[in-house]
């Protein structure tokens, strides 16, 4: 498929107003996407895991206007943001093409996550697939018809002009994105992972560890580009892709340990790239590293399959076998909530994707 494919040429003008309503989860990358070309092309392919409790919940509901301005009003958790409009605005003039009836309604849109705002979660993956999705179910509305695979492929198309990673939040459990030739996938959209899966990633666990509640120290936005006339960008890509297909191999075998060196050398050279940058950033906080040494000695003692991975920030993603939940948990409370900004971790696990609510 190209961009073409996703070009709204007609549509029924008759429609005056409508509400639809969506939620959305965030996704936590096994191999990461880190560094694009123009029009949110990934430099490499990326495949993460959809959670299911942190989510965002977003209602769009639309009026026929006069004029050919965008007109939109955002509200978050109830109340009146003016902060999220510049990021909507150019959402919008990005995908405008694709769905051009942007210009005909003036939207409300209402949209409240399950997670706590300042906890340092990305919710530009689950906040831009809400949105996303709410705009195709606007232009089913709108007298289009698709079936369920068109629907979520372009729905995964517009979130990924949104915010890279959200292309990746439309399905689950596991989701590629960025052509490779291990698996199905494109540039443009994020890809269901169809290949087998051993039962032993049968709801996976990702305990959130939230280390710092602050505003990311660095923007993906600035921190992709850090990746252009990197020293070491091309290395970096082609692990990515090497990684990937390792990766295919260990899903299929259940292969644990494996599973445990590429995810944990995945985050620490997500991080690395952002240390050998110019300028350079360190992203991890002292409790970031504590939280590390603590899993690798705990993984030495026991027979623990338990990994970390982490986002471009400080907080730490545990991610562990469903068996192994409670007693993951107890270690939890009892030597990584220290490290945790108020003692604060989400508990999550790998989830199915999006939900309709109206339509
Ligand atoms: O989607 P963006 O542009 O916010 O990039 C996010 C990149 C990482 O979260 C660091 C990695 C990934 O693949 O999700």
């Amino acid at each position: 498929m190209t961009e073409q494919d996703f070009i709204l040429k007609s549509y029924d003008s008759d429609l005056n107003e409508g509400a639809v309503k969506w939620t959305s989860p965030s996704n936590i990358a096994l191999v990461k996407y880190w560094g694009k070309r123009a029009h949110q092309i990934p430099e490499n392919p990326s495949i993460s895991f959809t959670l299911s409790n942190c989510k965002t919940i977003t209602e769009v509901s639309f009026t026929k206007k006069e004029g050919s301005d965008f007109s939109f009003d955002v509200y978050f958790e109830g109340e009146k943001n003016e902060a999220f409009k510049p990021k909507i605005q150019t959402f919008f003039e990005r995908i405008e093409a694709y769905v051009p009836f942007l210009r005909d309604f003036h939207f409300k849109i209402d949209t409240s996550n399950t997670f706590p705002h300042s906890s340092g979660i990305a919710s530009s993956a689950s906040g831009m697939s809400a949105l996303a999705l709410c705009l195709m179910s606007i232009e089913k509305q709108l007298g289009v018809t698709h079936n369920t695979d068109f629907f979520n492929k372009k729905a995964s198309f517009l979130a990924r002009l949104g915010s890279g990673s959200a292309c990746r939040s439309i399905e689950g459990e596991l989701v590629v994105w960025g052509q490779n030739k291990s698996t199905a996938s494109s540039d443009l959209f994020g890809v269901r992972y169809a290949e087998d899966v051993h039962a032993n990633f049968k709801n996976y666990q990702d305990t959130i560890l939230l280390v710092d509640k602050g505003e990311k120290q660095v923007s993906s936005t600035v921190g992709h580009k850090l990746m252009f006339g990197h020293p070491f960008a091309a290395q970096r890509f082609n692990q990515a892709h090497e990684n990937l297909e390792k990766l295919t191999a260990i899903l299929k075998s259940g292969d644990l340990d494996e599973f445990i060196n590429i995810v944990e050398s995945e985050a620490l050279t997500l991080h690395a790239m952002m240390m050998t940058s110019m300028p350079y950033f360190i992203l991890m906080k002292p409790n970031t590293l504590e939280i590390i040494n603590k899993i690798w000695s705990y993984r030495k003692e026991s027979d623990s399959k338990l990994c970390f991975t982490l986002d471009a920030g400080a907080n730490v993603h545990l991610l562990y076998p469903e068996n192994e939940k409670d007693t993951v948990l107890r270690f939890i409370e009892n030597q990584l909530s220290r490290y945790c900004q108020n003692g604060h971790f989400i508990e999550d696990q790998v989830g199915k994707g999006s939900e309709c609510v109206k339509n």
